[in-house]
Order: structure tokens, then sequence, then C-alpha cells
């Protein structure tokens, strides 16, 4: 009987649980359910007698493949899959997915959500601004940016998009500005939404150039990834520019230093929360379990990302 680990520290909602289970039960696997560990010695003993395992930002670092003798396939329930260690994966013939667009519109809409907050001076009972008319810029027009850019059409906002990996036509058949370069998105735009992974190229890359020339509103949202930011550059425009936000999904190094000198222009939640709804959870999880029956039953490589 195979047997799937599901390790989340950050659990997925009780009915995608549930639902991953079901997947598994019919196909006759054992489930094995690690949440909310604390301690990477866990995850070490978790793994050593999986056959297959779901994951979510977990770190699937070389060590933890290591350990896993018998792992044939990780599938990371969700798009960026900077948290593997593929070449460990490769070197151990390990297949690795990620299961692409199952969880966009979450992370879409958890974009608008800080941007209204932050808008809206945070609820606080003062006058804010409204988010017609005001410009958008989508940093990479991949399943999480093109949600974006439904939602702020929707919104009444002029919306542009940069992506070297996408024709220029395709985006601008979507009723979206294709701009050149990314040089010129961050001029012409109010608001950045960043939708790059991160990777070697991609790292520090949002950097002092580049946020600096926004237009006056400046604000950054980031449901991507923290590593993409120059945090010294971050810094250094909070400090120059009063007119500048950050809106992040996910909490930056610098923390303690925008906390106590920039109130009211950041938003950093407890935990990277843009996957977090019960739909996302039941697409991401019940696409991974299906991914690795699929795997096992028929061979299915499908949403492989190494080689
Ligand atoms: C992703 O890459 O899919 C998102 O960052 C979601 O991550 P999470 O599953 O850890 O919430």
């Amino acid at each position: 009987m195979k047997k799937i680990l599901v390790a989340t520290e950050k659990p997925f909602a009780p009915v995608a649980v549930e639902g991953i289970k079901n997947v598994f039960d019919k196909a006759g696997y054992e489930v094995m359910m690690l949440e909310k560990y604390t301690d990477k010695a866990d995850l070490l003993k978790a793994v050593e007698t999986a056959d297959g395992m779901i994951i979510r930002s977990d770190q699937a670092s070389a060590e933890v493949i290591e350990a896993a003798a018998n792992l044939r396939i990780i599938v990371r329930a969700g798009a960026g899959y900077d948290n593997i260690d593929l070449d460990a994966c490769t070197a151990k013939k390990v297949v690795a997915m990620n299961t692409p667009g199952q969880n966009s519109n979450a992370v879409a809409e958890l974009a608008f959500a800080m941007m209204l907050y932050n808008i809206r001076n945070g609820f606080n009972g003062t006058s804010g601004s409204e988010l017609r008319g005001k410009t958008i810029g989508i940093h990479a027009y991949g399943n999480v940016g093109k949600y974006v850019a439904t939602i702020a059409k929707g919104f009444g906002m002029i919306v542009h998009a940069f992506d070297p990996f996408v024709k220029k036509e395709d985006i601008e058949k979507d009723g979206v500005n294709a701009v050149d370069s990314v040089e010129e998105l961050y001029k012409k735009c109010q608001y950045i939404s960043l939708h790059i992974p991160a990777n070697e190229k991609t790292k520090k890359s949002i950097d002092y150039k580049l946020l600096s020339s926004m237009p006056k509103g400046a604000t950054l949202v980031n449901t991507a990834r923290k590593e993409v930011i120059c945090e010294d550059s971050l810094l250094k425009v909070f400090e120059e520019r009063t007119d500048f936000n950050y809106l992040s999904d996910l909490v930056p190094d610098c923390k303690d230093i925008v906390k106590e000198k920039f109130a009211g222009r950041y938003i950093f939640p407890a935990k990277k929360m843009g996957a977090q709804t019960s739909e996302a959870n039941i697409n991401a999880g019940i696409a991974a379990a299906e991914q690795i029956v699929a795997f096992f039953e028929k061979g299915d490589n499908t949403f492989q990302v190494n080689r």
C-alpha cells in the first residue's frame, strides 16, 4: 500500500483535508498527516516511509529528500516551488510537481483586500481614496496576474502589464496594456502587483531604481516572494517618500524597522495568507492528491517541474 505524507506547517482547511483523504482512500493509499509541526526533526521522521508527499511552503530541502528513502513524488500544492530542492529531487529520481493556477484567484483577491484596506486608511474613520482611475502594473502575467487584471478592470483601474515570457498580443487580448520593459511599468504605475517567482535572476531585483521611479502614491503589492525585494532599497524609498506604501503577504526581514518608522504605510499578515481560503485549499490540495494518484497509476508526469 502506497503511503502519502501530507506535511503542512500551515494546515489546509479541514474540508480540503477531507477531500484529499477521499482521493487517496479511493486509490487504496494510506495517508499520514503532519500538520503545524514546529521542528524539522518531525518532518524528517515523518517522511522516512513516504512514497509520495504533499507540501505547501514547507521546506523540502536536500536533507528532507535524503531522509525519504522510498519517495518517488513530491507535489507542492500551490504555484511557487522555490521551497523544493529540485537538484536533490532529480539526483534521487524524485518527481517534483506544482499545481499551477489552483490557488490563483485567492492570491489575487488578497492583493485587492490589502489595497482597499490601505487606501481606506485601515478603516480608521478618516477620509480615504478610491482605486477607480488609478494605474496598476502587473509584474508578470501568469495565472495570478490574469486574475488581478480582471479584478482591477472591475474596479475601473487602468491596467498595464509586463511579462517577458508572454506575447504582447496575448496580454492585450485581455484588454490590458502590455508595456515594453519593467522600467516602463514601474514609471507608469501607482500600484505594482508583483507575481514573479523567486529564482537566481529575480532575487533582490525589485530595487531602488524601479521603486523610486514610481509616480506619486506609489504602492508596491507583494503576494509573490519576499526574496525578490531588495530590502535596502525598500527602506531607502520608505525614508525618502512619505507617499510610498508596501503591502505584502510576506513579512520582510526588515519588518522591525518598517513597523517602528512607517506606521500606516505597510501591511504584513501573521502568516502568508494569499492561498489561505478553503476554496484554494480544496483546489490545490485535491489537485495535488489527484496528480499523485495519476503518477503512480498511469505514469502521468504532467506538471513535473524538475527533469
Ligand atoms: C504559492 O506559491 O502557491 C503561494 O505562495 C501559496 O503558498 P502557501 O500554500 O504556503 O500558502
